[in-house]
Formats: C-alpha cells, structure tokens, sequence
C-alpha cells in the first residue's frame, strides 16, 4: 500500500489528513486516555519519561537539563507538554510508516495526551511508591566501542540558525 501512495503524493496527503482526523476522533471516542482521569507522576507519567527522556536527560549525555525525578520534570512540566504535543520530542525523523522500526522513539497518542492532562491537573505527584525502578542506562558508546572513530582536520564553526549540514 505504502509503494502505490508515493506514487500519488496528492492522495498520500489526503489520506494523512483523514488519518489524523480519525486518529484523534478514535482516541477520544474510545476514552482511551479519559480511563485515567487523574493522572499523577508517580503512577503514570514517571514510567513515560523514564523510559523516553531520561535516556538523554540525564548527566553527561546530549540533553540540556535532567528529567530525572518529579521535581525536574514539574519544572519544566508545561513544556515538556508542548514538545510532546508537537513530537519535536523524544526525536524521531522518521515518518510514521505502517511498519515499526526497531528501537522506534516515538510515543503514542495516549501517552501525550495524559502528560497534557497531568500538565493541565496541576502536577500532582502522587503516591512515591508507585514510582517505577529506572531503567539501566548504559553510559558512553550506545551500541559499544567503535571499530573506528574519525576526527576531523579542523574545527566546524555551526551557526545558532543552522543549517545542520
Ligand atoms: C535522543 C535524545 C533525547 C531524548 C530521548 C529526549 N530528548 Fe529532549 N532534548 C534532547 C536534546 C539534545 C535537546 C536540546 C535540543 C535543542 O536545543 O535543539 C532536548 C531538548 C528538550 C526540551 C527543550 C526544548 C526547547 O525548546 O528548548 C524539552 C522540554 C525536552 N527535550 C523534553 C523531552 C521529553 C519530555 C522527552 C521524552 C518524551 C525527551 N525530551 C526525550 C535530547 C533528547
């Protein structure tokens, strides 16, 4: 199916649209994410950060701040809400297909939605009990140490506007 459409961009984008607009109806028909009416970190949106964030938001590695515990993830819990909403975050170029990648770094409509009502509830923490265990993080080399690593001859001045050559 997906080979046919890219032949015709035209109906592929009609269909999008229409997937977008049944998605969203189905999820709130189905009240998928209305079964927790109050969301609290504790029980629910710990386990979406720890196992989607915190892999970068941690010390050392590439994000700009942790979200590693209520307290962090309650500060910046209005924006966390937005990127999510916009899946600037977590990152995932790749478009939805109707196939998964492995590893796939995407979260799903009901997980957003219920940090967009745990935002919008004020934040409670909830019960620490009902905190889940972290994940076990491996540090350095994601997939283990290279074969190979190259450095460039000279430093590589980026603009703030990019472009990300
Ligand atoms: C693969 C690594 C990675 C993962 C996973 C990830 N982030 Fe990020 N995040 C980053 C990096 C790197 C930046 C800084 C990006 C930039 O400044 O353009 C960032 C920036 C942000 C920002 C600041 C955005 C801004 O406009 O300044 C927020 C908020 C955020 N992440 C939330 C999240 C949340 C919530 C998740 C999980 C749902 C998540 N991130 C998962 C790497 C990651």
């Amino acid at each position: 199916m997906a080979m046919k459409l890219n032949r015709h961009p035209s109906i592929l984008i009609v269909i999008s649209v229409v997937g977008i607009l049944t998605n969203r109806t189905f999820s709130e028909e189905t009240g998928q994410p209305d079964k927790i009416k109050s969301p609290t970190f504790s029980e629910h949106i710990a386990p979406i950060i720890f196992n989607h964030c915190t892999s970068c938001h941690r010390e050392n590695e590439a994000a700009p701040f942790t979200l590693s515990n209520y307290k962090e993830v309650r500060k910046r819990g209005r924006m966390i809400a937005d990127v999510t909403q916009d899946r600037f975050m977590p990152p995932w170029h790749a478009r939805s297909q109707d196939y998964a990648f492995q590893g796939e770094r995407r979260l799903s409509e009901e997980q957003i939605e219920l940090i967009r009502r745990w935002v919008t509830k004020g934040m409670p923490e909830g019960d620490p009990s009902f905190l889940p265990a972290m994940p076990k993080f491996v540090n350095g080399w994601q997939l283990g140490k290279p074969d190979s690593v190259v450095k460039m001859t000279e430093g590589y001045t980026l603009s703030a506007e990019g472009p990300v050559i």
